[in-house]
């Protein structure tokens, strides 16, 4: 595990793209797991401003996402695929019909499950996954449990999560109460795996995460299992 300390959040925000940048530049038709997030948002501007002065190509990369509400639809702009459209696909040359996120409206959400792990598997895995964490230890939308879930899941959100997640809605009330996450395994799966953490607010469940017991109490800290665990954090 590479435990790298940011000086704020566009440190933060650089490194993480340079990482990405990075692998994209090595092997052009890299399959990027994104994230979505206040977290990464940096992120994705750094990458398509060196994208804009024409350092990086995403016309080869396919990109798939953690994860989506249930319940809403891509036109939704609180949903998942509005975000990274508007935050990343549509400033960059991927073409959008490589870019994946789960759907929260299909008709039969078990099948999507199915579909989406076998749409990691046709791509050949994920080459580097980018994960951000929520403050009780969730990566994508995978909630503290009794046991680690391996594969895409419907998931019931925590009080906590809804909680956090409310500030983008207009009322708490508005937050989905479910959501299609990609499983734990999937996620230990991919070649590389890049955790970005800001804040104060992070420092608790980050330690934990990174230097506590493995549980699935805190998702976050089978990372520690990773033979290729970058973390980048910022608690200022
Ligand atoms: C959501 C997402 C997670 C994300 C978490 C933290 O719940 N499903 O993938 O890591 O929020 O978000 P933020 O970066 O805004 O703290």
């Amino acid at each position: 595990m590479r435990v790298i300390e940011a000086k704020d959040y566009a440190d933060l925000s650089r490194k993480a793209a340079n990482v990405i940048s990075a692998q994209v530049i090595l092997k052009p038709n890299s399959v990027l797991g994104l994230a979505t997030g206040s977290t990464p948002i940096g992120t994705y501007k750094q990458l398509i401003d060196w994208y804009n002065k024409g350092d990086i190509d995403f016309s080869m990369t396919k990109s798939i996402n953690l994860d989506e509400y249930v319940g809403l639809d891509g036109t939704n702009d609180q949903s998942y695929r509005y975000f990274m459209d508007n935050n990343f696909f549509d400033h960059i040359n991927i073409k959008k019909e490589n870019t994946f996120v789960p759907s929260g409206v299909a008709n039969d959400m078990e099948a999507e499950c199915v579909r989406y792990d076998k749409l990691i598997a046709d791509m050949g895995g994920i080459d580097i996954q980018l994960l951000g964490i929520g403050h009780d230890g969730h990566i994508g939308f995978n909630e503290p449990g009794a046991a680690f879930e391996k594969t895409t899941h419907l998931v019931t959100l925590d009080e906590r999560t809804i909680e956090a997640n409310a500030r983008f809605f207009a009322s708490k009330d508005e937050v989905p109460k479910r959501a299609i996450t990609m499983g734990i395994k999937s996620i230990m799966q991919a070649r590389k795996l890049l955790l970005i953490a800001n804040g104060p607010d992070k420092k608790e469940i980050v330690q934990k995460a990174i230097n506590g017991p493995v549980t699935p109490l805190i998702p976050a800290s089978i990372l520690q299992f990773h033979p290729d665990l970058t973390v980048i954090y910022c608690f200022n």
